[in-house]
């Protein structure tokens, strides 16, 4: 299969998962999008969804689906998204369309995360894709500064600026052995809005598309806080 059969059949498989008469959460990109599409043909299972981008929320809409402020919805069984990367244990890096913090929000919210990828998304260790980090626009040289003492290349994602008015940077040359570490000590850096890593909150069930179908991962939840991607366990 393509990538782009892939993806579809993954998010054929991801309806599986929506909790009829609820909400439901909805990610941002290419996976998510497709994911879209297959939901509006059974649209009426759901109250509607909660959209983690503005482009989704279009997307959502011109399916005649309701889209609910988050604010307006205190119980979200379900988050659907893709990712850039990867690894079994749940752990992900996203942000690569730019939705990283609406997509961590709502993904917060959440009871379950369901990530769809294609195959060639999952990974051992993190960090081959550049790590997305969203950052207030002042504040943009002194968080690359402190970036590159922690080892990464930032690269200002020019001419793109995010649903929440800020700028992001693009962060490669990072092995995530420690996906936990990494985040809290990024996320701790003044001017930093998010950090495209999603380990304290992964993903709980990873959907999978290969050559021969789709490949389903649950992730031990027990697991997930006590491994590191390199499988290596954390204090
Ligand atoms: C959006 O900001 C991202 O987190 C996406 O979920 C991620 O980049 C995956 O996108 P694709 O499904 O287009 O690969």
């Amino acid at each position: 299969m393509k990538h782009d059969e892939q993806k579809r059949a993954v998010a054929r498989e991801a309806l599986r998962y929506v909790v009829d008469d609820t909400w439901l959460g909805v990610g941002t990109g290419s996976t998510a999008n497709f994911f879209i599409d297959e939901l509006a043909k059974v649209k009426q299972r759901i109250k509607g969804a909660v959209a983690s981008s503005v482009a989704t929320a279009e997307r959502l809409k011109a399916h005649g689906i309701v889209v609910e402020e988050l604010n307006n919805v205190s119980d979200l069984p379900v988050y659907v998204d893709g990712a850039d990367e990867v690894t079994s244990h749940g752990a992900m890096i996203k942000g690569g369309g730019g939705a990283l913090t609406r997509e961590k929000i709502v993904a917060a919210v959440a009871r379950k995360f369901v990530c769809i990828a294609d195959a060639s998304k999952k990974v051992d260790v993190l960090g081959k894709f550049p790590l997305p980090v969203e950052v207030i626009p002042m504040a943009r040289s002194y968080v690359a500064r402190e970036l590159v003492r922690l080892g990464g290349f930032p690269a200002w994602r020019m001419g793109f600026t995010t649903d929440n008015g800020n700028v992001i940077l693009d962060v490669s040359g990072l092995s995530i052995v420690a996906p936990f570490v990494l985040e809290d000590r990024i996320n701790g850096i003044a001017g930093v809005v998010t950090v495209g890593l999603f380990a304290r909150r992964g993903a709980d069930v990873i959907l999978l598309g290969g050559e021969a179908g789709v490949e389903t991962i649950r992730v031990d939840p027990g697991g997930r806080r006590q491994v590191g991607n390199d499988g290596r366990h954390r204090a």
